[in-house]
């Protein structure tokens, strides 16, 4: 049983203008937490954060006297700023490793000079690699099949030893896939933006496969509210996986976006399954259940209705 720590006071949160961090910044400003963004906007964008009494520095984790500058007076440090995902990563893994691991060892090496004890690092499902088991426990093999896993892995692994040696309290979130407001449309898309942006431009959608294979979905309120709670109620270094505890299937998910769009008629195409493709993937989040009481929001539809009204606004469709 977990024993409610003190809320830090100030914090920085790297990567605070991208989708999950900017999700992250809005509920610790609601909780009163004074925040620091470091962003080099890279991927993030500042209008993900306007309105926000909160300061902003733009910059880039790698430059170790601005991280330095930026852990000054900081109780905590949320972790987000990465170069992110396995596509991008197979075509630039140099940058990849540069952002993801000298990044991370900047950070705390920064964060272990100015005395910051408390780091909670967004990690990846990606560490994983093949999936072997269900559902998935934070103690499933980790070999990563992309520079991005690796990258994800080894930063974790750089973590947890600071924690060890200078006695921090670093906890890493291993998230699955997460949707909601203020995740775009990109060239390296994840499903729901992809789904979002085709039936609202009245385009079919494609499903690989048979469409029966199934995904954890975690709405970024979750992830947030989980940064939040390792921030607060951690006792130790520790690693949690964390998704909804729930699956659902591409068809199903397919239905609950054309519901949540208002458009129905468009057509659904069926496309070969792609190669290596993993069929069904779903976290075990019994660990954050029990060490952060962590209660993820099972209601995917709504989210998915924020979600396209959010997306709706952001297009002026
Ligand atoms: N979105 C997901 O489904 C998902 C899944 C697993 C893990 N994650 C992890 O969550 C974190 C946040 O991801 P996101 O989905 O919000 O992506 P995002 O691209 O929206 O956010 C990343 C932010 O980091 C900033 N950034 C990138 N490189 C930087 C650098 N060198 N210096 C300073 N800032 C930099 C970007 O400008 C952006 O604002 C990442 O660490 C990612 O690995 C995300």
């Amino acid at each position: 049983m977990s024993i409610k720590l003190k809320s830090p006071r100030k914090v920085l949160v790297t990567g605070g203008a991208g989708f999950i961090g900017s999700n992250l910044v809005r509920l610790l400003v609601e909780q009163g937490v004074s925040v620091r963004v470091m962003d080099n906007l890279s991927t993030g964008y500042i209008k993900n954060i306007e309105n926000l009494p909160i300061e902003f520095v733009q910059g880039n984790i790698c430059n170790a006297n601005l991280v330095q500058d930026a852990v000054d007076g900081i109780d905590a440090i949320f972790h987000l700023a990465a170069h992110i995902g396995n596509v991008k990563s197979l075509e630039h893994p140099q940058e990849d490793a540069q952002i993801n691991v000298l990044g991370a060892v900047n950070l705390l090496e920064a964060a272990r000079k100015a005395g910051v004890q408390r780091i909670v690092y967004s990690s990846s499902a990606a560490i994983f690699g093949e999936l072997l088991t269900m559902p998935i426990a934070e103690d499933h093999p980790q070999n990563p099949d992309s520079p991005y896993g690796v990258s994800k892995l080894a930063a974790e692994k750089y973590m947890l030893t600071f924690a060890k040696l200078y006695n921090m309290t670093v906890i890493c979130l291993r998230y699955f896939n997460v949707y909601g407001v203020h995740q775009r449309y990109d060239a390296y898309g994840n499903v729901i933006p992809i789904f979002a942006d085709r039936l609202l431009m009245g385009k079919p959608i494609t499903i690989y496969g048979t469409g029966e294979q199934t995904r954890d979905f975690i709405n970024v309120k979750d992830v947030a509210k989980a940064n939040f709670l390792a921030a607060t109620r951690a006792q130790q270094a520790d690693v949690y996986n964390l998704g909804s505890g729930f699956d659902i299937t591409i068809n199903t998910l397919a239905s609950y976006c054309q519901e949540a769009s208002g458009i129905k008629a468009v057509e659904i195409v069926n496309a070969p399954p792609r190669q290596g493709e993993v069929l069904h993937c779903r976290a075990d989040i019994s660990k954050a259940r029990s060490d952060l009481g962590f209660e993820p929001n099972p209601d995917i539809r709504s989210g998915l209705q924020e979600y396209f009204n959010w997306f709706k606004k952001d297009r002026n469709i």
